[in-house]
């Protein structure tokens, strides 16, 4: 992992050396502050014959302005009063790739007229420059020659944000802080190849939420055979390494408060079992574990910013893989809510693994609502491609919630139908249904499997295939594994619960 900076707020305005940062709102001026600095006239000079404006995204910079600086930038932020927390993640991921190769950057963060940027702002620039410069490079031994700078490649030790608020500001990174680990905690797990993390070995990492101040429960094999959790126990048979499945409560609510519930689907590598998938691409099937990377990353975000609420993270970590021992089409598994269902493809596994674990969530735990998260379907990406995320839900508060959730954080979901005609689909001449319903509305019918294993409590399945892994570059993400649904679901249980 690249070092990722430091961040310092302080009130004293002091930039001798490295990058000297200023913003500048659409269609504003200056900073008055930047007045007294050195080369403060060459940058003037550059915003006008550059004919910046301070549109979002846009920056300028001047290189050696004097006074021992390598650069100052003035980072265009748009409007500031329409901005979300996502549009300054942006600023802060611009933040970073401008400075490039500085080791230490001072952000002056009043605007012209003496606007200031509020502490929840300036936290979340944190947290955007931050993320985007994480980087999985474990693996890379010659680092030097293989990173390029463009990409913001960890050169910057220190971010110092310069602002008279310096007690407001570090309680609100505090916070942010702990969401932005959160969300790199999940990519890791995203990132890292199917040989270094096993169900054991992520089940270990799960476990490291402990210091965080999570209880946390670990089922081995001989527990998940008396749980009777069939479906789960059906995938992993195909593999040498055994199942687990991880529990991780946190208690920051009312002792009575009944917890939230988030449920993830975390197979270690898909292989397509005996149903086996076509080689090219499968080495992106490592990232079958998103949906619960998310549930690790949104407990660690919850537990280390000390949440109000009581939460539940659950995931189900299995490799599927084919093998003598692995289960066929045609076989008849029993799952841990007694009800039997007719494998018809190995390659739909994840519902089979989703289906024990909101059995098991809604009896042990009977929390508030369950919403699981799963790279579930190849056609969701199809239907919704890399933009929104799949929601479905038995209950029309719930889905609001979640999608005023993804509005305000710009994890997006979109809401798709369930409904009995599309349930028919997956009865089984053979047992009481079939994992899966032939090729029309793919996802659909993967929603209504999961849909028979929850009773009476409010349910939310968002099927996260095309945005947890293989994701697109964002201004805070060098892409790949993102971390979604991380922001989401910790603005879920902020908006609502606490
Ligand atoms: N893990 C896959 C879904 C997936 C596909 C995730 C592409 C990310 C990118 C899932 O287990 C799967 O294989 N689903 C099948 C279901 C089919 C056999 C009914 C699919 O989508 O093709
Ligand atoms: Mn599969
Ligand atoms: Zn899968």
């Amino acid at each position: 992992m690249p070092k990722l900076p430091t961040i310092v707020f302080s009130k004293r305005f002091q930039a001798k050396q490295g990058t000297l940062a200023v913003f500048m709102a659409e269609n504003g001026e200056l900073p008055n502050s930047l007045q007294d600095v050195e080369g403060y006239e060459r940058v003037a000079e550059a915003v006008d014959i550059a004919t910046f404006k301070g549109a979002a995204g846009s920056h300028v910079s001047v290189v050696a302005p004097g006074g021992g600086l390598d650069r100052i930038v003035v980072l265009g932020i748009g409007k500031p009063d329409e901005a979300d927390e996502e549009a300054w993640l942006k600023v802060g991921g611009k933040l970073l790739i401008s400075a490039e190769k500085s080791s230490d950057v001072t952000v002056v963060t009043d605007l012209s007229d003496g606007v200031l940027l509020n502490a929840g702002q300036l936290a979340a620039i944190a947290a955007g420059a931050r993320l985007r410069a994480y980087d999985f490079d474990n693996y890379k031994t010659r680092k030097k020659a293989n990173n390029n700078n463009d990409e913001g490649n960890g050169d910057i030790s220190k971010i110092t944000f310069v602002t008279e608020d310096e007690s407001a500001a570090k309680k609100a990174w505090k916070s942010m802080d702990g969401i932005a680990d959160g969300i790199m905690f999940a990519r890791d797990l995203v990132n890292e190849p199917a040989n270094i993390l096993g169900p054991i070995e992520f089940a270990e990492r799960a476990a490291g939420l402990e210091k965080l101040g999570c209880k946390i429960t670990i089922l081995d094999e001989k527990k998940l055979k008396s749980e009777k959790m069939g479906a789960l126990l059906g995938v992993a048979q195909g593999s040498s390494r055994p199942a687990r499945v991880a529990i991780m409560e946190w208690h920051g609510g009312k002792e009575k408060q009944k917890p939230v519930a988030f449920v993830g689907k975390g197979v270690v590598f898909d292989t397509g079992g005996i149903s086996i998938k076509p080689a090219g691409g499968m080495e992106d099937m490592k990232g079958d574990m998103g949906g619960a990377a998310a549930v690790c990353g949104v407990m660690h975000a919850l537990a280390a910013r000390k949440a109000k609420v009581n939460a539940v993270g659950i995931v189900g970590l299995v490799e599927n893989m084919p093998d003598g021992n692995a289960q066929r089409p045609g076989d008849i598994v029993t799952s841990r809510s007694g009800q039997t269902i007719e494998i018809i493809n190995t390659d739909a596994e994840g519902r089979l693994v989703l289906a024990d674990l909101l059995d098991y969530c809604e009896q042990k735990f009977k929390p508030q609502f369950m919403v699981n998260l799963a790279t579930l379907t190849g056609a969701v990406i199809i239907a919704l491609g890399k933009t929104h995320a799949g929601l479905f839900s038995n209950d029309d508060e719930l889905a609001n919630r979640l999608f005023k959730a993804g509005e305000d954080t710009k994890e997006l979901l979109w809401r798709l139908p369930l409904h009995k005609d599309y349930d028919k689909l997956i009865d089984s001449k053979f047992a009481d249904m079939k994992n899966t319903g032939g090729r029309n509305a793919g996802s659909i019918t993967a929603a209504q499997f999961l849909q028979r294993f929850v009773k009476d409590t409010p349910w939310a399945h968002l099927d996260v295939a095309g945005m947890a892994m293989a994701s697109t570059k964002t201004d805070y993400s060098k892409g790949w594994a993102s971390g979604f649904g991380v922001r989401l679901l910790n603005r879920l249980v902020a908006n609502d619960y606490e």
